[in-house]
């Protein structure tokens, strides 16, 4: 049996049947090392049980454990390493960009499909060379090619692609800083990907006072789940699923140089620039207009 393929045909199937959810039901903890053992041992039926819960049934996943929590180390080097060495800037998705950071304040964040206040560290896999940048990506993937087979890709899967193929993967550190970084209620696309993941690399009563990760229970509802996040978990949920990110102790001076705040890696497989009418995540909150 192919189990990436088989994976693909339930999706498939579920997606013709049912609507897309859009608000969560339920928010269910899961250690990572047991959807990797299922998977491992290719488990179908536990992985169909579980692709159902999170599409039919609505339920998203705290998945504990998916890093190393001295991943934290690692990317609060690599974002000192860029704010010292690069200056804040942008390059579209077409083969050869760089690695690159950007501060997006409510300015910049205009020129975005979704309202963010955040500082973005970017990295494409043709640019790891440096020990860093390779514990980045190794931290994460051990991680993301499980989801990546989860959302019915097979696990390596366009990690090696670069821009003129269409598809790319991309890692993203972001610091959300106190003093008000978030981002306002959005669905991201499920074409490359079904199923989002991230990765919790700040502990909120520690880091942060106040804000952090929700789901929208409806129209105007949400959970903040931060309080049952630790550093090194993952949050993973079928993408139509509306979230964000509170305020991060607004009532502070943001300071885009400090590093206070909550940190996150984000992974996801975008479409690169050089695809026609790509798909991008979409704003519920009518910010950008
Ligand atoms: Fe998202």
């Amino acid at each position: 049996m192919n189990l990436p393929n088989e994976i693909n045909k339930y999706w498939n199937y579920l997606e013709e049947k049912y609507p897309s959810p859009r608000y969560v039901k339920k928010v269910k903890k899961l250690n990572f090392s047991k959807l990797k053992k299922e998977i491992d041992n290719k488990n179908y039926k536990y992985i169909k049980k579980l692709i159902r819960k999170m599409f039919v049934e609505k339920e998203a996943y705290i998945l504990k454990n998916s890093a190393d929590k001295n991943l934290k180390n690692t990317i609060i080097q690599l974002a000192n390493y860029y704010k010292k060495n690069k200056k804040t800037s942008f390059y579209k998705m077409i083969d050869g960009v760089p690695n690159f950071h950007r501060v997006i304040d409510k300015n910049i964040t205009k020129k975005y499909s979704l309202f963010a206040i955040k500082h973005s560290f970017y990295f494409y896999n043709w640019n790891i060379k440096t020990k860093l940048e390779k514990k980045l990506k190794d931290g994460v993937y051990k991680h993301w090619r499980y989801v990546k087979l989860l959302a019915g890709n097979s696990k390596k899967k366009y990690e090696n692609n670069i821009p003129s193929d269409g598809q790319i993967d991309r890692l993203q550190i972001v610091r959300y800083p106190a003093g008000g970084g978030e981002l306002r209620d959005h669905v991201d696309p499920r074409k490359n990907q079904r199923v989002v993941s991230g990765i919790i690399m700040s502990k909120v009563g520690i880091d942060f006072k106040n804000g952090g990760f929700y789901f929208k229970s409806s129209k105007n509802k949400k959970i903040n789940i931060e309080k049952n996040l630790d550093e090194g978990d993952a949050v993973i949920f079928y993408g139509s699923i509306a979230h964000g990110v509170d305020k991060v102790d607004p009532d502070e001076k943001l300071i885009w140089n400090s590093n206070k705040g909550r940190w996150f890696i984000g992974m996801f497989v975008n479409d690169s620039d050089l695809v026609k009418n790509r798909i991008t995540a979409k704003d519920l909150t009518g910010s950008l207009k």
